[in-house]
């Protein structure tokens, strides 16, 4: 194997590992059982409009594949702000992308967690946090805070294990598309969009 072939899968091992130490430590929260595949992760990212000028913002990066594919969208660091409630992904997180603004909190509260960005607006959220193992009127309510938070028709991109979205089509508030299903997941995955009607 060559020197690149093995830093890559060093790293991949290495990611693998740290979300199964997540993973064991809460279940629930972490909410699947490997890191997003890079190909879903892309996916999710591809939906940002880098010439849009506002910062995107993530939510439940745990590992950071996800936020690899948003940088590597050509998103600068600086412009990233990113979410994540486990302290251990948190640092880890500091670690691997010094420059990305990441804030150790919850993303079901973000008028508190984003403190000076709470009033901001973003171009998309990207958001990985589980939701399946939550109520389903806490589902809504997050997704209509994050469609507060992008302007009227720029999307909230939600990966998520189950063949349904994790929130009921709602025309009068929002509209539900599926992006894609990524059979090269583990679990396979559906990405999901809802955006402002009005
Ligand atoms: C399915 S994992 C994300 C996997 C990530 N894409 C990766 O490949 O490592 C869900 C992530 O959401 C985080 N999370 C769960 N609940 C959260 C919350 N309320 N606020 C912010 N992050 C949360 C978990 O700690 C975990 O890192």
């Amino acid at each position: 194997m060559n020197l690149r072939l093995k830093e890559r899968f060093g790293k991949k091992f290495d990611e693998e590992i740290r979300f199964f130490k997540g993973w064991r430590s809460n279940m629930k929260a972490v909410g699947a059982i490997t890191p997003t595949s890079s190909i879903a992760a892309r996916r999710m990212a591809s939906v940002i409009d880098t010439g849009s000028g506002l910062p995107v913002l993530e939510l439940g990066p745990g590992t950071g594949v996800i936020t690899k594919a948003i940088l590597d969208h050509g998103v600068a660091p600086e412009q990233l702000v990113s979410v994540e409630y486990s302290s251990d992904f948190y640092n880890q997180l500091l670690k691997r992308f010094p420059t990305v603004e990441f804030i150790n909190g919850d993303a079901f509260n973000l008028g508190t967690t984003l403190g000076r960005r709470a009033s901001d607006q973003f171009d998309c959220v990207i958001c990985a946090v589980p939701l399946l193992t939550i109520p389903m009127h806490r589902r809504v309510a997050l997704i209509e805070d994050l469609l507060t938070r992008v302007p009227v028709g720029r999307p909230v991109v939600q990966i998520s294990y189950g063949p349904r979205s994790p929130v009921a089509n709602m025309p009068d508030r929002f509209r539900t598309e599926q992006l894609d299903f990524i059979m090269r997941n583990i679990p396979p995955a559906r990405l999901w969009i809802y955006r402002k009607t009005h």
